[in-house]
């Protein structure tokens, strides 16, 4: 998911899983060191009881019951620009954390503009820690998780280079007084920003604090790659999961196993240049035009995609949706795996999904809505007509609706399905950054658990 720039405040709370003792023991126990405090100690030895077997010295009788606060620091290096997400949760002993607010910078370019020149890449990233601890109360520094995650920007850098930055980063990071870990810097896959999108949206919408509540389903489609991750409740969806299509997940003290799954290559941009007939990383041969019955008849100019420039022109023979199906589906052809359960799950979509439904009016552009995947086909079949008498907004478009419509169909979505289009939910952006926090703050949890 692409984040937008911004300072956001947002005002409302959510609940969240089961395992409150989990983020109390990891926020609290370096905090009872940093502040003295004899009461959290037995909120952390209770919490420590409760998932290792050690006995509580206190009696939990003594745990304060007012809000305890604790917070989180997530760097999104994206290829686009740096950003900082800090998060506010509050939570009561024995109940469910709630986020409080978030706190968003961000700052262009990206990591990936400084591979030549790595000292310049530190001036930023120490920016972004000054707002960070402009928005932490001092005392809880020590115990603030300080992570950055690195998307497709850094994941295209030669490794060296990319390896090269992050270490930079990292000697920022352990100079800084927060709490850092050895693995506090990495680079995420397309399965893992889109594991982490799930348990935000999940989180967002209260699915995480009830085991029996039905989860949501994510869909993004980036300009690389495409995801889908949903939690499977038939056996025969986990049976027939192709290799590396499922991913256990800890989260709350529950274990999900979840459907997720990244195509790379099937991202809108990359898309574009394979329904070109184009291949990724290589100009045209002989610079030769890229000819499309997906362009309008009349159109011929020039795209520019990971750094290359293409001449790409329109075709004038027969009806262009047809031909334009056509072509899609042949690009689509074999690429992906349909889940018939899809059907059954709510699912809310991202990014491009939701950018071009709003460029054509299905959506509002503001505030989003739903829609029926049939709608996309409605919309290519007339912006593809349209494009047969006049220029359209975007030379793009009828490919763009007629890809995003047959990739639904693909994954096993039918026309009849709605679909949830936000870039918000409850006033909070809809990124990967808060999944990954709490999944981050889990795994600190379970470190220390192992070795205590
Ligand atoms: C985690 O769940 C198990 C049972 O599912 C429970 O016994 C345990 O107390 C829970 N731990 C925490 C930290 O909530
Ligand atoms: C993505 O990275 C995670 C570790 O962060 C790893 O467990 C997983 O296997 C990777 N998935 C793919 C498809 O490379």
């Amino acid at each position: 998911m692409r984040s937008s720039g911004g300072l956001r405040l947002p005002r409302a709370a959510y609940p969240l899983g089961l395992s409150v003792c989990l983020l109390l023991y990891v926020a609290y126990i370096k905090w009872h060191w940093a502040s003295g405090a004899q009461a959290l100690l037995s909120i952390t030895e209770v919490a420590s009881g409760g998932r290792g077997g050690q006995r509580t010295r206190i009696p939990p009788a003594m745990a304060p019951l007012s809000h305890q606060a604790f917070y989180g620091i997530m760097f999104d290096a994206g290829s686009t620009g740096t950003r900082v997400h800090i998060f506010h949760f509050s939570q009561r002993p024995g109940e469910t954390p709630t986020l409080k607010r978030e706190t968003f910078k961000a700052l262009e370019p990206g990591l990936s503009a400084y591979a030549d020149d790595i000292e310049k890449s530190t001036l930023g990233i120490q920016e972004l820690l000054d707002v960070a601890k402009q928005d932490i109360p001092f005392n809880f520094w020590k115990a603030t998780p300080l992570v950055l995650k690195a998307t497709a920007g850094l994941r295209l850098l030669p490794g060296e280079k990319a390896q090269k930055l992050l270490q930079k980063v990292k000697e920022v990071f352990k100079a800084s007084p927060f709490l850092v870990r050895d693995d506090c810097v990495s680079i995420m896959n397309g399965t893992d920003e889109g594991v982490s999108a799930w348990i935000t949206v999940n989180f967002l919408t209260g699915r995480l604090e009830n085991p029996g509540s039905r989860n949501v389903g994510m869909l993004d489609l980036g300009g690389g790659s495409t995801q889908i991750s949903f939690l499977p409740r038939s056996e025969d969806t986990l049976q027939a999961a192709p290799p590396g299509h499922l991913t256990a997940l800890q989260m709350f003290n529950r274990t999900y196993r979840l459907y997720a799954h990244s195509y790379l290559g099937l991202g809108l941009m990359s898309a574009r240049l394979a329904i070109l007939g184009g291949v990724e990383g290589q100009p045209a041969p002989d610079g030769k035009e890229l000819v499309s019955p997906c362009l309008p008849p009349s159109f011929r100019g020039e795209w520019e995609h990971a750094e290359i420039a293409y001449r790409i022109a329109g075709q004038d023979t027969g009806s262009l949706h047809e031909l334009c199906a056509n072509r899609v589906s042949s690009v689509l052809h074999n690429q992906v795996h349909r889940t018939e359960e899809v059907k059954e799950v709510e699912f809310y979509a991202f990014s491009y999904y939701y950018d071009l439904a709003a460029d054509v009016g299905l959506i509002d552009m503001k505030k989003g809505g739903s829609l029926l995947v049939g709608d996309f086909e409605l919309a290519a079949q007339y912006v593809c007509r349209t494009a047969e008498v006049r220029p359209l907004s975007s030379p793009f478009a009828c490919m763009d609706l007629t890809y995003i419509s047959l990739l639904l169909q693909e994954l096993g979505f039918p026309r009849s399905k709605v679909l949830q289009l936000t870039r918000k939910i409850h006033n909070i952006e809809t990124s990967w950054a808060l999944g990954a926090t709490f999944h981050y703050i889990e795994s600190l949890g379970r470190q220390k658990s192992l070795a205590s």
